[in-house]
């Protein structure tokens, strides 16, 4: 890994940091490695849970076929991610809701570190470990962080799932949609710890750059995005993105 201080940040990057009003950021597991969640990617994930593959667990089938199973699995999850705090990358993106006047976060992620450190009206395109959903009339409903999760629907009775994009699932309805409008029209877009494979999600770089907006990668490795970005940062997110609030 290559050492990160001020240097690994780019002159002309911060430049166009300081004129910029429209930033987006997308984010994915890697933003919050330093917290201690796993990655989907590259180590560290197990990939059976009680002898079911991890793609069957988390699956639209599994919700049909044995819901109570798909909750004893996001149980565990919502168990290990508790006690977890935001580490410092999602401190600095958080600074930057108030520091541009146009500002939105995108993510991939489902742990809500980014609320946790701040940060308001997140676009969550894969849902959230926090929320239930009612299976009939899709009602949302938060899930204390320590207290019953719900069982039934507060409004019909029905049961209720985790808001989670599953696999085989489609994204929320309108997330996908007004994430492609934020980005269409930005002037930065950063993409963070994201193995940037995962499409629709993964298209939202393509639509920054082919709207003419500069696109950043920060990234412990390189990702197929990196050949078609204007800068590439690569590191740490908890080490670098902090980086580019030094000069504020
Ligand atoms: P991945 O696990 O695919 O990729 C994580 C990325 O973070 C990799 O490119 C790592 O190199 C990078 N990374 C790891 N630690 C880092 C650090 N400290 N700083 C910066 N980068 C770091 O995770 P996602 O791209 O988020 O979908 O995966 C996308 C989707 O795939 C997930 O949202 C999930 C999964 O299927 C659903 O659950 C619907």
């Amino acid at each position: 890994m290559e050492t990160v201080d001020s240097s690994s940040i780019p002159a002309k990057l911060r430049e166009r940091l300081a004129s910029a009003q429209k930033v987006l950021v997308l984010t994915g597991a890697g933003v919050s490695a330093e917290s201690g969640v796993p990655t989907f990617r590259g180590g560290g994930n197990s990939a059976v849970w009680k002898g079911m593959p991890f793609d069957l667990i988390s699956s639209a089938e599994m919700v049909e076929r044995d819901l109570n199973a798909v909750w004893e699995w996001f149980d565990y999850r919502r168990d290990l991610l508790r006690d977890l705090k935001p580490n410092s990358a999602h401190e600095a993106i958080a600074i930057w809701q108030d520091r541009f006047s146009e500002f939105t976060l995108v993510t991939q992620n489902v742990d809500g570190l980014h609320q946790q450190a701040g940060s308001r009206d997140v676009v969550e395109v894969h849902g959230s470990i926090w929320r239930a959903r009612c299976v009939a009339c899709q009602e949302a409903i938060e899930i204390p962080r320590n207290g019953p999760r719900p069982n039934e629907c507060q409004s019909c009775g029905e049961r209720v799932r985790p808001d989670v994009v599953l696999f085989g699932e489609l994204l929320p309805p309108g997330a996908f949609e007004y994430a492609a409008h934020m980005v269409a029209n930005c002037e930065i877009c950063f993409v963070v710890g994201t193995s940037a494979l995962v499409y629709p999600a993964a298209s939202l770089p393509e639509i920054a750059k082919a709207n003419g907006a500069l696109l950043c990668e920060v990234n412990s490795e390189r990702t197929p995005l990196s050949n078609f970005c204007d800068f590439v940062l690569t590191g740490k997110a908890g080490e670098l993105l902090p980086l580019l609030n030094s000069d504020l």
